[in-house]
């Protein structure tokens, strides 16, 4: 496995790649659901290229860029064990040079829901995988539903600015507690750690009222509320049933597929959790 640091190796290295080139996008501290990923490039692609970096413009003023957690050597051995060919570990200095001040807004995608919530959030996330998909010229990338609304803006700029490559999202892989695989999972105390299913519990009691035939998306989300609330560690930032493709929140009778999403606070630490309804 090669390791490359500026953009000069990278594209000498990219050149030596068999098509097709499969691309991991990470900001490192690896878990499962990282691996998921690799997994799946290693089996579709005939080379796969993963990146990490902890991208400061997608984090907002308040949030954890300076703790957010990084273990560059043990990520370097999870991705050779899965048969990564290259790893891209730019520095911020290689992303954003002296004087850089191109930027990608998606607009209304990247509005509700997270991007409500993370003012300019995804503007930093589209505008550094613009720069990885430009750099690494991949065919594929794969990213993860556990972030389902960026995986939404990271689709509408491939349509919008004709990026030659296909997008593959992944299923959200899970602890066997329901809980899903984040690097921000190390952050929450014991306490925390098992008031921190309340996610999936609240998707799940959502879940099972639809399959019991519950259709109006107020109701949906009102049966979500009702299982945070009754977690006294837990605090609901916003909960939502929305349209999977636009993010747009529904009203009324739910269509064939609905997106249930949340952000809820465990202790200080922010978790974000999804399931599709209809698939
Ligand atoms: P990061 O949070 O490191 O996640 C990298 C990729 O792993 C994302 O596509 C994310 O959706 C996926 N992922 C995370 N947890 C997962 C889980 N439990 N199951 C399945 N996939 C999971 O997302 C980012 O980094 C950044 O925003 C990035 C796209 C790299 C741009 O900076």
């Amino acid at each position: 496995m090669d390791t490359v640091i500026t953009l000069q190796e990278l594209r000498a290295a990219r050149a030596k790649l068999p098509p097709l080139v499969g691309l991991v996008p990470t900001m490192g501290y690896l878990h499962e659901g990282h691996l998921s990923l690799a997994r799946a490039a290693r089996r579709e692609c005939a080379s796969v290229v993963a990146s990490i970096f902890v991208n400061p413009t997608q984090f907002g003023p308040k949030e954890d860029l300076a703790s957010y957690p990084r273990d560059l050597p043990r990520d370097l051995r999870l991705l050779e064990a899965e048969g990564v060919d290259l790893v891209w570990v730019p520095t911020p200095e290689v992303m954003y040079p002296v004087g850089y001040q191109t930027w990608v807004t998606v607009d209304d995608v990247s509005r509700p829901l997270e991007g409500a919530m993370r003012p300019g959030h995804f503007r930093g996330v589209a505008t550094v995988v613009a720069i990885l998909f430009n750099a690494v010229q991949p065919d594929r990338a794969y990213f993860g539903q556990k972030d389902a609304q960026q995986a939404a803006v990271i689709r509408q700029m491939v349509r919008d600015l004709n990026f030659k490559l296909d997008i593959v999202v992944c299923p959200i892989v899970r602890e066997g507690d329901g809980l899903a695989m984040s690097s921000r999972n190390v952050y929450l105390n014991t306490a925390e750690r098992q008031a921190a299913t309340v996610l999936f519990r609240a998707l799940t009691a959502a879940q099972s009222a639809y399959q019991a035939g519950e259709r109006d998306a107020g109701e949906l989300r009102q049966t979500m509320e009702v299982t945070i609330s009754a977690e006294p560690l837990a605090r609901q930032q916003y909960v939502s049933c929305a349209d999977p493709e636009t993010l747009q929140e529904l009203e009324g009778a739910i269509p064939d597929r609905a997106l249930l999403s949340m952000a809820v606070y465990v202790g200080s630490t922010r978790l974000i959790d999804n399931l599709i309804l209809g698939d």
